[in-house]
């Protein structure tokens, strides 16, 4: 339904979403302007009734995302940015915490779904550098949402999000949301957050997001 809406407006634009790369579509970021869809992030809350559940669209432009928008249907929180022009939740300025004393900070992230035996070692010992005895953020929270744990530290309701392995729908929109509330987006590469890294699976590309929220 969303690309078939976007498309008649817009019929030279191209597409990548979540659900068209699961059904075998191609998946390739090109300066052509592309929507970036993930029509449902959280499924497994969807599925359980955990209201943490969005549709997060991006549209990019020369391979950069210029507008965002994340949207919580359950909670009616929609989250929005648009690059150069701020960012918003429910039409009111939003921004990050400026939190930057990792033991004051909330950290946001994610199990991620696969729960392969390498990639779960690698998510506790993630996990386990950022609470341990010695070095130890103020909270951890694993939501169940990519997109809106962004969103949570657009409006400085977290202060730094990271999860390893993850795909450009679930992130796109997010990443200029919290650009915009003034916050920083980095890959693993330590480069500012290249939209599409090299692609772990199959057709998808994924970045291999390591976000840190400064302020
Ligand atoms: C997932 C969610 C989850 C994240 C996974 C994503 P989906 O998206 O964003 O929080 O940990 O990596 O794949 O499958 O619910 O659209
Ligand atoms: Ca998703």
């Amino acid at each position: 339904m969303i690309i078939s809406t976007l498309r008649e407006k817009f019929p030279t634009h191209s597409f990548i979403g979540e659900e068209s790369a699961a059904a075998g579509e191609k998946v390739e970021l090109t300066d052509n302007p592309t929507w970036i869809i993930d029509p449902v992030d959280g499924t497994t809350n969807f599925v359980h009734g955990f209201p943490f559940v969005a549709v997060s669209i991006a549209l990019s432009v020369n391979k950069e995302v210029v507008v965002g928008v994340v949207y919580n249907a359950i909670l009616d929180q929609m989250f929005t940015g648009q690059l150069g022009k701020g960012a918003f939740m429910n039409g009111k300025p939003i921004h990050v915490s400026g939190q930057e004393d990792l033991s004051q900070s909330l950290l946001i992230s994610e199990f991620g779904s696969s729960r392969d035996k390498e990639k779960m070692d690698l998510v506790f010992s993630n996990l386990g550098s950022f609470l341990n005895e010695k070095n130890s953020a103020h909270g951890c929270r694993l939501l169940g949402s990519a997109a809106l744990d962004m969103c949570q530290i657009a409006i400085g309701g977290g202060d730094m999000y990271y999860q390893y392995g993850i795909h450009v729908w679930d992130i796109a929109a997010g990443a200029l949301i919290i650009r915009e509330a003034g916050g920083v987006v980095w890959d693993t590469t330590g480069r500012n957050g290249e939209l599409c890294g090299t692609p772990q699976v199959g057709t998808s590309p994924n970045l291999q997001l390591f976000c840190t929220l400064l302020g």
